[in-house]
């Protein structure tokens, strides 16, 4: 049985203010039944780690280095996002590959050294809407998972969330035939490269303009395992909604 997970990536949002925000959300948990991990900015990470010790909430990174420590102004590795509280971390957002140019060997270096350090690696794949409308879409998608997911994954250090780039901060959702469609397609790859057992345990998150309100419906889809949500993450009763949903689900 693959554990639901409601992961929220605050991107680059929040100072010390916002943690009363998980505050709220720990408080509003007390005891879940599925996952509940935030992905603060790293200068929150450590505080965040220490607001939700003892709770049902974890905390994770954006992004990290492909190497343990050395000379990377302003890279922080996988090792210092364990140090500082996280279990895991996002590699491979769209808004990463254009914004720093990250491809998927890069994904697949970083992939690997989270998860050395122990993290679990929620890797992200997704396609333009230029690929979309050219049906590509499973192509793009297929060729991403094997350029960036890493030989050693497992069931307990892989999630894999798929994010259409299109979708992603928009309102635009795509159908829930659509994200089915992507997402049964992800899980017989991974069956096929890692053999049933792992590519059954691994979990798929959807992401891209997750609400409370259109959260019960995606949930419904076969092999949506939860989300990966962005600007309904920062408010504890946003995020507390898509929880709930997830619950049910
Ligand atoms: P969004 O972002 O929920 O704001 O669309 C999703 C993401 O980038 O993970």
């Amino acid at each position: 049985m693959r554990r639901k997970l409601a992961a929220g990536n605050w991107k680059m949002n929040g100072t010390g203010a916002a943690l009363s925000e998980l505050e709220t959300l720990s408080q509003s948990h007390p005891q879940a039944s599925v996952d509940i991990l935030i992905c603060p900015p790293a200068t929150l990470l450590s505080r965040a780690a220490d607001s939700v010790a003892g709770t049902e909430i974890s905390v994770g990174g954006q992004d990290c280095h492909l190497e343990h420590s050395g000379a990377h102004t302003g890279d922080i590795s996988a090792d210092m996002l364990l140090d500082a509280g996280a279990t895991s971390v996002i590699l491979g957002h769209s808004e990463r590959r254009v914004d720093h140019s990250e491809h998927d060997e890069d994904v697949r270096a970083k992939a690997r050294a989270a998860m050395d350090a122990g993290l679990k690696a929620i890797i992200c794949v997704g396609e333009s809407l230029e690929q979309r409308e050219a049906a590509n879409t499973l192509d793009i998608i297929g060729g991403q998972m094997s350029g960036s997911i890493p030989d050693q994954s497992t069931g307990e250090n892989l999630i894999v969330a798929y994010e259409p780039i299109w979708a992603i901060g928009t309102g635009k959702v795509p159908t829930l035939e659509e994200i089915g469609e992507v997402h049964d397609f992800m899980r017989t790859r991974l069956e096929r490269r890692f053999g049933e057992g792992v590519g059954r345990s691994v979990r798929l998150l959807y992401g891209g303009s997750v609400k409370p309100s259109n959260a019960a419906d995606i949930f419904a889809v076969s092999n949506v395992d939860g989300a990966l949500v962005g600007g309904a993450s920062l408010k504890a009763a946003d995020f507390s909604g898509i929880i709930q949903a997830l619950e049910s689900a």
